[in-house]
């Protein structure tokens, strides 16, 4: 992988000030996403002076190549299609609800996460900014404890199999969060971080 600089849009803030990093982020495109590209150009600010969520800018020299947002979230897991080994080390960390097959608990999700296409030739591929953000998460639970991240995609088939192959298993079919006042279902997916 080459040397990509992660940095919190805390700091950049800080760094820029609020209308220069407002220009900046107003660059990033993601034709693939409608809700990425409008979590970076027109939300991003707002959540981490709010301290909602917390983003981290990708940056390949001064290029913005791709960012992650990551929020801590209560999930309630369906987990009828999850492995017996899977479920008992979720269970380590989680609640098991009056509903069957349900464990509840709090968990870090991956709220947004894309690359910028409006950089020719990118080269951060979408493997390493995802687990740029496990990583990242993995740092936070050092801390706090802790082993599980997820997020929720919608059913686009290449999506799921992205994060298949990078780990990530499916534990809802339904919408995982009740905040979110869209009505397309999404996918909720989990990956226990070893
Ligand atoms: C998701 C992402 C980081 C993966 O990075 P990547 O380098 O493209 O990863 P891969 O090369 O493994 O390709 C993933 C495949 O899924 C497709 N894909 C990615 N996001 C998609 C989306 N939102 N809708 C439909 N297809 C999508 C890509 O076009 C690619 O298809 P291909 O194999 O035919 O080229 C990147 O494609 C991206 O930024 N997508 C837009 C933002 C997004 O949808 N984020 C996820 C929100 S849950």
């Amino acid at each position: 992988m080459s040397t990509f600089l992660q940095v919190n849009l805390e700091d950049v803030l800080k760094i820029l000030g609020e209308g220069e990093a407002n220009r900046l982020l107003s660059t990033f495109k993601c034709p693939l996403n409608n809700d990425v590209e409008t979590f970076i150009r027109k939300k991003a600010i707002a959540f981490t002076r709010q301290a909602l969520s917390r983003t981290y800018l990708i940056f390949d020299g001064s290029s913005l190549v791709g960012f992650f947002a990551l929020a801590n979230k209560f999930i309630h897991i369906d987990t009828a299609g999850l492995s017996n080994k899977l479920c008992s080390r979720i269970s380590r960390f989680a609640r098991s609800s009056s509903q069957q097959n349900t464990l509840s608990l709090a968990a870090p999700l991956i709220a947004q996460i894309g690359k910028n296409f409006a950089v020719t030739d990118n080269p951060l591929k979408g493997d390493d900014l995802l687990s740029m953000s496990c990583n990242k998460v993995a740092e936070a639970q050092f801390i706090l404890g802790g082993k599980l991240v997820y997020l929720e995609c919608d059913g686009n088939p290449k999506l799921q199999t992205f994060y298949e192959r990078n780990g990530f298993a499916v534990f809802s079919r339904c919408r995982a969060d009740e905040d979110r006042h869209k009505s397309k279902p999404l996918i909720g997916m989990l990956k226990y971080l070893s």
